[in-house]
């Protein structure tokens, strides 16, 4: 498994692929690896020749400067996990901000049709463009044939299909599941920052949401909605920040429900200073 930390490097690497029609991988990454990320690399292996995977903790996208440097690095410790796997067919792409941003850290402003002003829109000024910005910038890098993105972040990968539409960029979105622990929690590099007792309790968002799949079934958005937030009103650890039931595609929020449609629920929330998403799938 090699590890590149230049652009250039990885660049002539994969252009010799490309010559030899390889076909190629990208898991994009921001480090902090976890089961979820080894099954969207394990999954990539299955149907790509070799796989890149990034670990970068892109600057742009942090609207909090505290998330920023708190945000859990270890890369040493990121390659043994990778190396668990088919790690011969593996690349690691591991930039340094200049090598990525060339001392311009900056986001491009982009226009995903509303995508972006929508829950994570809402709370986090200028997310969408910075991972626009640098999922654009590896796609541009590596030019792989499909990327994988997990569904926990299931705003982030509406947005990432509307990019590569807008841009016209030639690579397969795959949409993987989300992991989770036995406990339910959705598997985050963030819940390594969890306390004991925030850890103990932030299964209760999944339960919660699974929980407002079952009222969903014969009650309005609007009454599981208040149901919802009635729940965190009275829980002592976990602080909500939104529940939200919403069109999958347009990710806009339900008014009234239709037969045809697909649903999901999308949840924010507090565990101490930690904010934690998860979303379910609601038919
Ligand atoms: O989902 C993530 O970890 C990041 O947003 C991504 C896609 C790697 C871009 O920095």
């Amino acid at each position: 498994m090699k590890v590149y930390t230049e652009k250039q490097q990885i660049v002539a690497a994969i252009d010799k692929f490309k010559a030899e029609n390889k076909i190629l991988g990208l898991v994009p990454t921001m480090g902090a690896l976890h089961e979820g990320h080894l099954a969207l690399v394990q999954k990539a292996l299955e149907n790509n020749d070799y796989v890149v995977v990034s670990i970068f903790v892109n600057p742009t996208q942090f609207d909090n400067k505290e998330d920023l440097v708190k945000y859990p690095r270890n890369l040493e410790r990121d390659l043994e996990l990778l190396k668990t796997l088919d790690e011969n067919k593996i690349l690691v792409y591991a930039p340094t901000v200049d090598d990525i941003y060339c001392g311009k850290t900056e986001s491009e402003k982009f226009n995903f049709d509303g995508l972006e002003f929508e829950m994570e829109g809402k709370f986090r000024p200028g997310h969408f463009d910075g991972v626009g910005t640098i999922v654009k910038r590896f796609f541009d890098i590596i030019k792989p044939d499909n990327a994988y993105f997990g569904e926990k972040d299931f705003q982030q990968l509406q947005i990432i299909k509307k990019l590569v539409e807008k841009y016209h960029i030639p690579v397969n979105i795959i949409p993987c599941p989300i992991h989770r622990e036995e406990s339910g929690l959705a598997m985050s590099s963030r819940n390594t920052r969890l306390k004991p007792e925030y850890l103990e309790a932030a299964p209760f968002i999944y339960n919660t949401l699974n929980s407002a799949k079952v009222h969903f079934g014969t009650k309005s958005a609007d009454i599981v909605t208040q149901w919802v937030e009635s729940q965190f009103e009275s829980h002592d650890l976990l602080k909500l920040e939104y529940f939200i039931i919403a069109d999958t595609t347009t990710l806009k929020t339900v008014k009234h429900k239709t037969n045809n449609k697909e649903y999901r629920a999308f949840i924010a929330v507090y565990a101490d200073d930690i904010r934690l998403i998860d979303n379910i799938a609601l038919n």
